[in-house]
């Protein structure tokens, strides 16, 4: 097989004006054309994200923009709940552990979302630091309630800050940041923005700022006001991913032009029809109804089908990758990413591919 398509959860495919962009000629990162690009960035990212707050671009992964926002806003003994609905809930709540905070979870089983009602009487109950959050939990493919969890949390006294890990949800769903209070968002390059990995975005509200300026958790490449006086001149205070930079800059004009409205709405239509398309098949899916996220499905497979027989025999003969299992969930279901650079046709294809490759797969067991 030539070349591979790509539809794991991440990273996703490259459109052929990504890869371009990719591949101009270095700029110095100290140089006008360089703070062009980064103001440019920046502005054209805000609305994406719901916020008129600066968005930072750290050479990074996903992880590395959730221990920024960790270590900027939470101390050693700091109280801090986390809201975990699979393995990158439990991530940043083990990074926040790495720090030192004190953190009592409100977990969820597999498929299920947070249950704000629960997160209201957990808050009312002590006084926290903070609330973790995951958007769109890539493991389960399930959409967490932003809405109504920022709700609870802006009604509860002694109001925590609300971090948003927002790595597989952003650039495909909406989030309104500024009018739902969230106080810190991070998302990652190579997932809905069609480039590939390396750069993590950061956004933080007022009341994060604040409190960044307070918190004496030791940091030095994940400062973010050391980012934030950067990016004021148009810089970063490190070297940056000059290249990645420019791929999401091609990768904003296609946002742009296909319009983010239309964007989104096609990652939905998208989504349902993997989901249709796999229930057809006689898979299951993992998220509850109603909240399924529009990037990632994850689904328990057709009874004498393994996991690895599937994402093997799609790779080998149809040139399709798709993701397995993680954590408790290894082995037992298949997970598919259907974000950034993905259209009808890719899903017809994959679909297809699924059906050929399992009537393959119980071919050689008969
Ligand atoms: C929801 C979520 N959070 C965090 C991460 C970690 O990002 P990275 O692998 O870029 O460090 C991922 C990656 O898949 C993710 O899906």
């Amino acid at each position: 097989m030539d070349q591979l398509e790509v539809r794991v959860p991440g990273p996703t495919p490259l459109p052929p004006q990504v890869r371009q962009a990719l591949s101009r000629p270095m700029v110095s990162h100290r140089s006008q054309a360089f703070r062009d690009l980064l103001h440019g960035l920046d502005l054209r990212i805000r609305p994406m994200l719901g916020t008129q707050q600066e968005v930072l671009f750290l050479t990074a992964s996903g992880t590395g923009g959730l221990e920024a926002a960790i270590c900027n806003t939470i101390e050693a003994g700091d109280r801090v709940l986390s809201l975990s609905t699979g393995y990158f809930g439990e991530r940043f709540a083990g990074i926040a552990a790495r720090y030192g905070a004190k953190v009592d979870y409100l977990r969820a089983r597999p498929g299920a979302t947070v249950d704000a009602g629960a997160v209201a009487a957990r808050l009312s109950t002590a006084s926290f630091r903070a609330v973790l959050v995951t958007h769109s939990e890539t493991s389960t493919g399930v959409l967490n309630p932003v809405g109504e969890i920022a709700r609870v949390v802006n009604e509860a006294s002694n109001r925590p800050l609300l971090l948003l890990d927002g790595v597989s949800s952003l650039g495909a769903v909406p989030l309104a940041m500024d009018t739902l209070n969230v106080d810190v968002v991070v998302t990652a390059s190579q997932k809905a923005w069609m480039t590939p990995p390396g750069l993590a975005m950061v956004a933080l509200s007022d009341r994060a700022w604040e409190r960044a300026s307070g918190c004496t958790s030791p940091r030095y490449y994940f400062d973010l006001a050391a980012a934030r006086d950067s990016a004021l001149r148009g810089e970063t205070p490190w070297t940056p991913g000059v290249s990645l930079l420019y791929g999401l800059e091609a990768a904003l004009g296609l946002m742009e032009a296909e319009g983010f409205e239309r964007v989104t709405a096609r990652h939905l239509r998208l989504a349902a029809r993997v989901r249709e398309g796999l229930v057809q098949l006689g898979f299951s899916l993992v998220a509850a109804p109603g909240f399924e996220s529009p990037t990632v499905t994850a689904a328990y497979l057709p009874a004498g089908v393994e996991a690895h027989q599937l994402t093997a025999c799609l790779e080998r003969d149809f040139g399709i990758q798709i993701a397995g299992g993680q954590a408790d969930l290894k082995g037992r279901i298949i997970r598919i990413g259907h974000m950034g650079y993905i259209g009808e046709d890719n899903v017809t294809n994959l679909l297809r591919s699924i059906e050929s490759a399992l009537a393959l797969i119980r071919e050689e067991v008969r």
